[in-house]
Parts: structure tokens; C-alpha cells; sequence
């Protein structure tokens, strides 16, 4: 059967490592079958195919990929028990589930496809497979649709002379007829239907700063006119972090953002003071630190601050998480569709966690697992102060969970 146009555009690429992203049902499984054969052509190779789990490795690509060395009679022994294929000219064919990462410790592999990838953990890929490569100059191909701004996003954004991404809508993959993608418009809320037949790269059910828009909420660069500085500031230890804003009327503008890992209090006043010799610095901590002690002074970490000769502004009692996530939700875009916070493209952090932290499942708690909770803690403490939401208005309960 003969490839359609945009498949061949991904099999004549020649880099390193290719990402395939599109929309559901574009042929990205048959792709990659045709690509196991073609680098199969070559001898004494190793060859993986990895999908999220072993299961599904043999249920999308096992038959598929028999029928087609079976027909070309490419085939030495066919090994059902691990799904693996000793090719003719010594070439070895193993299909792998990521479920399973002690299975994926190779060594010296030619070729992978890493296939639905973004339903792999990303740890499987930098800490297992990649390493795996090294020695070999070994390629991957990585295929799958959007899952939000996880790790795919990261792969398919990635600049690098060695890597080459590519992205396809279903109807260019000319599998599904129009008519079938207009009922499923019809059938899902748009959302998913952008993500899972447009490959749109969209924020997910159960993000917490839904109204955050790479378009509208990040700017180049921001050239400061005062000299007053307001910082958010996290306690942790591991890591303590800072945002650096500053307020041009009714706008705030994130221009700096401060991350050091095993660090204390007194650290972190060092880094602001260096980087802002001649500001007039407000610090808007977590209010739990008019008690805490991060460093070893005997000193709070208030008392710290307030030391350094930075103003110092926490409210007396810690704001609702829920009011600090509404204050910034707000700000980013009100209901009159108004927007008043943004953030310079150099603070890659805060970006990141504000696109990235999600409700855990079916709850209002937000997650901290992921570590995209410390940069906008330190976010909320900064705008809750400085722009509390009026009290009057009840805030609307975030939904946006599945
Ligand atoms: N070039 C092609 N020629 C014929 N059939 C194709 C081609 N590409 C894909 N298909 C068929 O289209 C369907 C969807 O392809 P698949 O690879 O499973 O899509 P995806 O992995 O992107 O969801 C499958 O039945 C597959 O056999
Ligand atoms: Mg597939």
C-alpha cells in the first residue's frame, strides 16, 4: 500500500530523530511499521518498537507488523512469547511496552519507535531508551497525538539541527472521510476535538490557570521604568523560589524568575540583592513565613527579609489557595475578557507551571507532585495581595475537570 503524501515527508526525512504529531487515525502506527522494515533492511541491526504499555504493543502493531515481514519472507524465527523477530540477515524486531522499564534496559539499539509516546513517561525516554542509542548513532521515531503541554509538546518544540518534527490534522492523513470528522465535531467539545483530530496542542481538562494563553499572556521582553520591584516569594527548600514583577498600573508584568535548588533564606536574598542592586524591593512571601525558619540564624524567614532591607508585605493569615488561584485566573483574563498579567518568554519556569499544574483527578486540591506548584504559589502570594478579588463576588468553582 503506498504511503500518502505527508507520510512520505516523514520517512524521507533523514534526521536523527523525527516527531510525528497528529490528529487520531493519520497512519502514524502504519508508519512506523513501514519504518521497522525499512531499517530492517540492514543487517545485524536492533530494532524497538516501545508503546505506553506491552499490551498494547501487541495489539497495534504485532499482527501487522508479521503480516509484512511474513509476505517478503524476511523472517528467520518469529518468537510469540516475546514478540520479537530475528530477521534473515541477523536483524532483530522486539516490540516493548513502557509499563515495563526494567524490559527496556538494551543496550546498543539502531532504531526506536517510540509509538503514542505521549502517554510515556518522560523518564523512560531520557533515562532508558535515549542512553541506549549513544554507542549505536542509533534514530527514533517518535509518533502520538497531543496530551496537552507534556513531554510530546517538549519533544515536538524542541530546537536542535538533530531532531525534525512534523504535525498533521486526521483529514490530512486521509484515512477519515470529512463527513465522519464533522460528526465527531459534532460529538465532542472543542477542546478535545482540537486536540485529538485538529493535533492542536491545547490545555487539558483539569488545568488550574485555564484562562493562561501562550498568545496573549507571553511577551518578548519587558524594558523596566520604576524602580520599585515586587517579589513573590515560595519557601521551600528544595526549590526556593521567586517571581520578579513589576506593576504598570493596573498591569503586572513577570520580567525575572528566581529558582535555587537545596537553599535557604538568606541565599535567596543574596541572588535578589545581587541581581537588583538599586531597586526599592517588596517582597510578597507566603505568610506562614512570619513563623517559619528555613535557615539556621534563628531568625524567621520574615525577619530575614525584613533584615535585608527589602519591604515586606503578607497578609496575616495565609490567603484561601482557592482565592490565590482566582486572584491570578483573574488576572489573566477577567470576565469582560480583559487581560493584565504577563509574562516575559525569558521566565521559562513560570510559563511552564502556570500551562502545566492540573487539579488532581475529580478533586479541587491541587496537584504538587509534579513540582509546578512552587512558582505559582509564589505567583499567588504577589497578585492576591497586590489585586485581591472583591469580596462581594463569589468566585466561580474551576470545573474544568473530567
Ligand atoms: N498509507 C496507507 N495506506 C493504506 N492504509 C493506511 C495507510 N496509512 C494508514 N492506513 C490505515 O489507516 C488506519 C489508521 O492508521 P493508524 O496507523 O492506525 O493510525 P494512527 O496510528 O495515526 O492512529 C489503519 O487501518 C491503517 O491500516
Ligand atoms: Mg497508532
Amino acid at each position: 500500500m503506498p504511503l500518502t503524501k505527508p507520510q512520505k515527508e516523514v520517512l524521507t526525512c533523514d534526521k536523527r530523530f523525527r516527531v510525528l504529531i497528529s490528529g487520531r487515525r493519520f497512519g502514524k502506527t502504519f508508519l512506523a511499521i513501514n519504518e521497522l522494515a525499512k531499517f530492517g533492511r540492514f543487517p545485524n541491526k536492533k530494532i524497538w518498537y516501545v508503546s505506553p504499555s506491552y499490551r498494547q504493543s501487541k495489539n497495534i502493531c504485532w499482527n501487522m507488523l508479521k503480516d509484512r515481514i511474513i509476505k517478503h519472507k524476511w523472517a528467520k524465527k518469529i518468537n510469540e512469547a516475546d514478540l520479537s523477530i530475528v530477521l534473515k540477515n541477523n536483524t532483530v524486531i522486539q516490540l516493548k511496552g513502557a509499563d515495563n522499564e526494567q524490559s527496556l534496559r538494551g543496550v546498543g539499539l539502531n532504531f526506536i519507535v517510540l509509538d503514542e509516546f505521549a502517554d510515556i513517561k518522560p523518564q523512560a525516554w531520557y533515562e532508558v531508551l535515549r542512553p541506549t542509542l549513544s554507542d549505536t548513532g542509533g534514530h527514533a521515531l517518535f509518533c502520538g497525538s497531543p496530551k496537552g503541554f507534556n513531554f510530546a509538546y517538549d519533544l515536538y518544540t524542541r530546537d536542535d539541527p538533530e531532531w525534525q518534527s512534523f504535525k498533521y490534522t486526521t483529514l490530512e492523513g486521509e484515512q477519515v472521510s470529512q463527513e465522519e470528522i464533522e460528526q465527531a465535531k459534532n460529538d465532542l467539545d472543542e477542546r478535545t476535538f482540537q486536540q485529538e483530530y485538529l493535533a492542536t496542542f491545547v490545555n487539558y481538562a483539569g488545568i488550574i490557570y485555564y484562562n493562561f494563553d501562550r498568545n496573549t499572556h507571553i511577551i518578548d521582553q519587558h524594558e523596566t521604568n520604576s524602580k520599585v520591584i515586587h517579589i513573590g516569594m515560595d519557601f521551600n527548600i528544595d526549590p526556593m523560589v521567586a517571581v520578579v514583577s513589576e506593576k504598570v498600573n493596573n498591569d503586572l508584568i513577570i520580567y525575572d524568575e528566581i529558582q535555587i535548588w537545596s537553599s535557604n533564606t538568606d541565599e535567596m536574598v543574596q541572588e535578589i540583592k545581587s541581581r537588583y542592586k538599586d531597586n526599592h524591593i517588596i517582597v510578597y512571601p507566603d505568610p506562614a513565613s512570619r513563623q517559619r525558619k528555613t535557615s539556621a540564624g534563628g531568625f524567621t524567614d520574615l525577619a530575614i527579609l525584613k533584615n535585608a532591607g527589602f519591604e515586606v508585605k503578607a497578609r496575616s493569615q495565609h490567603p484561601l489557595i482557592r482565592d490565590r488561584i482566582n486572584a491570578v485566573n483573574s488576572k489573566l483574563k477577567n470576565a469582560n475578557g480583559m487581560s493584565s498579567l504577563f509574562v516575559t518568554k525569558s521566565c521559562k519556569n513560570v510559563i511552564k507551571s502556570l500551562e502545566r499544574q492540573i487539579y488532581k483527578e475529580g478533586t479541587s486540591v491541587p496537584d504538587k507532585d509534579s513540582g509546578f506548584d512552587h512558582f505559582n504559589d509564589a505567583l499567588g502570594y504577589l497578585v492576591e495581595y497586590l489585586f485581591p478579588l472583591r469580596r462581594e463576588f463569589k468566585p466561580s468553582e474551576p470545573t474544568r475537570w473530567s
